[in-house]
């Protein structure tokens, strides 16, 4: 069977760590009240040099050395981004020209949170359907150019950075197979007005800041996450205790506990990243499954859950074979 098996991943953080202390600083808020309603200790912030691209052209140059191949034989890069460079062109296209590969297929993909999830939905499927053959898929958010540095319910939870993955279309046979397993992806705009930026190229014109109603939020994304996670396994064919990691986006460690303890996952089994990245939105997944991979948590064979939910609302996961 034709299967989208990972051969590298990669990451990137700003130069600049902003601690709960320093945030303070600027707004009504306290290092105590941000770690225990969100296990947040700091996050990275972007500097004028530093973009989208810069730090997804970062993830992806690190994910294709783990993979021991050449920018030039990707032919499929999908960027997973809130916070674009620009309107347009996508800033898929940008890191494709930074990476120095030309001529295959590249493009952005928009849902928040969870847009890495869908983005490498779109990939398992334009590879598994010969569109393809080795793809790019990168996160990459700087949510510090949309977030309203005053209002202080929602500046502390947010941070910049990337993570990238490079997958292969590779024929796989037997018992353990490699590669993406299942996925399932889900959106209902009935909620959309409980995490969205006020602004944008068609309605004002401007930008907009970030606006989050954070406590309904939480009530649906523990919900949703769990829903979400038995489909995938079921589809798999496997059980929770089958899992070896589960790699969750990293909003808020209460909602990470949450969802493992709905699952029965011990929380040893679930990478969290949250307490020094903040929620990096699309970065966050491939962030945190680049560092499990890189101190040998994660290894070939392992049995690894993503997971997300964000604006839209907008949900999924996957499971991957390593
Ligand atoms: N510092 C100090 N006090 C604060 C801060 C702050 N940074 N932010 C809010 N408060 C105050 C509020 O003003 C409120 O005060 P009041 O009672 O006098 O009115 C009090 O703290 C409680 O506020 P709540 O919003 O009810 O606090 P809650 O316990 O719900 O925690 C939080 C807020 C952390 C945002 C939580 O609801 C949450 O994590 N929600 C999930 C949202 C999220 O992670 N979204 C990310 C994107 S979606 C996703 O990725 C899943």
């Amino acid at each position: 069977m034709l299967r989208s098996v990972l051969l590298g991943t990669g990451s990137a953080l700003p130069r600049r760590a902003v601690s709960n202390a320093e945030l303070a600083k600027q707004v009504d808020t306290s290092d105590e009240w941000i770690v225990e309603r969100t296990g947040i200790s700091n996050r990275y912030v972007a500097g004028p040099d530093e973009t989208t691209s810069s730090l997804a052209t970062d993830a992806a140059t690190k994910a294709l050395e783990a993979a021991g191949i050449e920018a030039a034989t990707i032919d499929l890069i999908i960027l997973a981004t809130a916070t674009p460079d620009q309107t347009f062109p996508a800033t898929a296209t940008t890191v494709q020209n930074n990476l120095g590969c030309r001529g295959g297929i590249a493009f952005d993909v928009a849902a928040v949170c969870s847009g890495f999830l869908y983005a490498l939905g779109v990939a398992d499927s334009m590879l598994r359907s010969g569109m393809a053959k080795r793809a790019l898929v990168i996160g990459s958010e700087t949510f510090s150019r949309i977030l309203d540095w005053e209002d202080r319910t929602t500046c502390v939870l947010f941070g910049d950075g990337a993570g990238a993955v490079v997958l292969e279309a590779q024929e796989q046979e037997g018992e353990q197979q490699r590669g993406i397993l299942a996925t399932r992806l889900h959106a209902d705009g009935a909620h959309n007005q409980l995490l969205f930026v006020d602004g944008g190229p068609s309605t004002t014109g401007t930008v907009g800041k970030l606006r989050m109603k954070g406590r309904e939020v939480f009530r649906h994304a523990v919900v949703n996450l769990a829903d979400v996670l038995k489909e995938v396994i079921e589809e798999a064919g496997l059980s929770t205790s089958d899992i070896d990691w589960l790699v969750p986006h990293q909003a808020n460690a209460r909602i990470l506990d949450a969802t493992a303890k709905k699952l029965n996952l011990s929380p040893e089994k679930v990478v969290m990243t949250v307490g020094q990245h903040a929620n990096t939105s699309a970065a966050s997944v491939p962030l945190a499954l680049d560092q499990a991979v890189r101190d040998g948590r994660i290894v070939k064979g392992d049995l690894v859950m993503l997971e997300a939910m964000g604006g839209g609302f907008t949900w999924g996961a996957s499971l991957i074979r390593m």
